[in-house]
């Protein structure tokens, strides 16, 4: 991707801009990014460590951002989930390949209220809802013929139309940002970093180098 010759006053390309805080910048990448992935924009990886300080790493889907922090769900008795319990800190990286941009978020995780994750549940297709039930997600499963087996007598309590309430064990976290950086492809991998870091009541910015 080729560089506008604009920058602004930190030196830094014109895209990175000059807002105190990340959440302007991050809408605004994250915009252009739902216009230039074909599949799906939404995509993160979420690194997550368990009490010993073991990392493991998995792709799950943005559900909202906001000055509150990134919001996603999931099942509840998951190993992640299991990991947030025990180390209520996380990781976000988004990868936008296409404008050969990338955004890696740091911070604490607190869970959503019980009235977000229902409204969310309830917009929903109808066949996620059925199979946010039917997935014991993270578990041994013997067969796929067992999944299959749930998966019919779920949509037989539940046929087509019906309502499907939240499963207890479906919910959602919010990741409250600590530190934000933004990363842009350069030339001969002299790419730009900006970093912001969550001072007392504002964000500090720093230039990185690649
Ligand atoms: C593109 C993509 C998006 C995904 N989105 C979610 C999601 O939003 N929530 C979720 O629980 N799993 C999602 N998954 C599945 C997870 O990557 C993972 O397999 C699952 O959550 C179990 O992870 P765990 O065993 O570490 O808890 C997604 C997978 C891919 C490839």
């Amino acid at each position: 991707m080729s560089h506008p010759a604009e920058t602004n006053p930190h030196g830094l390309n014109a895209v990175f801009g000059d807002e105190t805080e990340p959440l302007p910048l991050f809408n605004a990448w994250y915009a252009e990014a739902a216009h230039a992935e074909p599949y799906d924009h939404t995509a993160f990886a979420l690194a997550t460590a368990d009490a010993n300080g073991r990392p493991s790493v998995r792709m799950l889907l943005l559900k909202g951002a906001d000055e509150n922090g990134f919001a996603f769900y999931t099942n509840l008795n998951s190993r992640k989930a299991a990991e947030l319990r025990g180390n209520p800190h996380a990781a976000i990286c988004f990868h936008w390949k296409n404008l050969r941009r990338q955004i890696r978020i740091g911070g604490p995780v607190t869970p959503v209220s019980d009235g977000e994750a229902d409204a969310y549940f309830a917009s929903r297709d109808h066949g996620s809802r059925v199979g946010a039930w039917v997935s014991l997600q993270s578990s041994p499963m013997a067969s796929r013929a067992e999944l299959e087996q749930r998966l019919a007598e779920l949509q037989a309590k539940h046929p087509e139309g019906d309502e499907v309430p939240r499963p207890p064990h479906w919910s959602g976290w919010r990741l409250r940002p600590s530190e934000v950086e933004f990363w842009l492809h350069g030339g001969d991998r002299l790419h730009e970093r900006l970093l912001y870091q969550k001072t007392g009541d504002g964000w500090e910015r720093s230039i990185l180098y690649p």
